[in-house]
């Protein structure tokens, strides 16, 4: 496999293509940014730790039978993934109330959510990711009705698999937002799982150990990052 030209670039990873015209690199940068791209920083070690973070998570996924875009981890800030056909769209589950739901509906933070509710959001920077629902995904051609149905059916079968991982190492999964493709007509779970795009509070304190810290400004942000996944059980370099 080798690595050509850089695609694009986004908020905190780089898309190589390769001599592989259905496959690509993904670089894991250190740049953090919150508040759709208001809030920015590099964090030293970032890209690093969200890189293995992101391959062990995807490869308990794929084990537990969720197809994933994932191959391999290239380096310790790259891996290889397959090209997908992305929706522009992104599916969040919530566990627990945190973050935008408190702000629109007013309900305190750290109250259960019992069934875990599911949203989507049009990934739109400009717009500032809006809340949209299956009816308008359908009418602007977003994604299809089955396409929908599956990706919502997935993402409530990862709650499955990473609510027992994160409460087996004494955490909770409050929340996460995940992004889909196409590849040869399957949907197939794509972008990454990280501390970036998820919250995680530790059971008994509930402190934040997620990108809310970066967010908040509460400080110790990769150290936090780090901790998780050592109670995971991922090494880092
Ligand atoms: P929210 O509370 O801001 O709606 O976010 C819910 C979860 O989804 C939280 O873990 C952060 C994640 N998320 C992203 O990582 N990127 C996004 O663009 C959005 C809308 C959510
Ligand atoms: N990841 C998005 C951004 O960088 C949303 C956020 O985390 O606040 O703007």
């Amino acid at each position: 496999m080798e690595k050509r030209e850089a695609l694009y670039s986004g908020k905190a990873k780089s898309v190589y293509r390769t001599d592989d015209p259905d496959r690509f690199v993904l670089l894991f940068r250190d740049d953090t940014s919150a508040f759709d791209g208001e809030k920015k920083e590099q964090l030293a070690r970032k890209g690093m730790v969200n890189n293995r973070f992101n391959a062990f998570i995807m490869e308990k996924l794929e084990a537990a039978g969720i197809p994933t875009h994932f191959e391999k981890v290239l380096s310790p800030v790259e891996s290889l993934v397959k090209k997908l056909d992305m929706f522009p769209v992104e599916c969040v589950v919530r566990n627990y109330a945190a973050g935008s739901l408190c702000r629109r509906l007013g309900v305190e933070e750290g109250q259960a959510l019992q069934p875990p509710t599911f949203e989507l959001f049009l990934k739109n920077d400009e717009l500032h990711d809006p809340m949209i629902n299956e009816s308008l995904a359908e009418t602007f051609g977003w994604a299809g009705a089955d396409d929908l149905a599956q990706m919502k059916a997935l993402t409530y079968k990862v709650n499955e698999v990473l609510k027992k991982l994160f409460d087996d190492a004494g955490m909770l999964l409050v929340d996460y937002k995940l992004e889909f493709g196409r590849f040869n007509g399957q949907i197939v779970l794509g972008d990454e799982f990280s501390p970036d795009g998820c919250r995680i509070w530790d059971k008994e304190t509930r402190k934040k150990m997620d990108k809310d810290r970066f967010r908040q400004g509460l400080g110790e942000v990769i150290e936090a990052y780090e901790e998780v996944g050592r109670r995971l059980g991922i090494q880092f370099d």
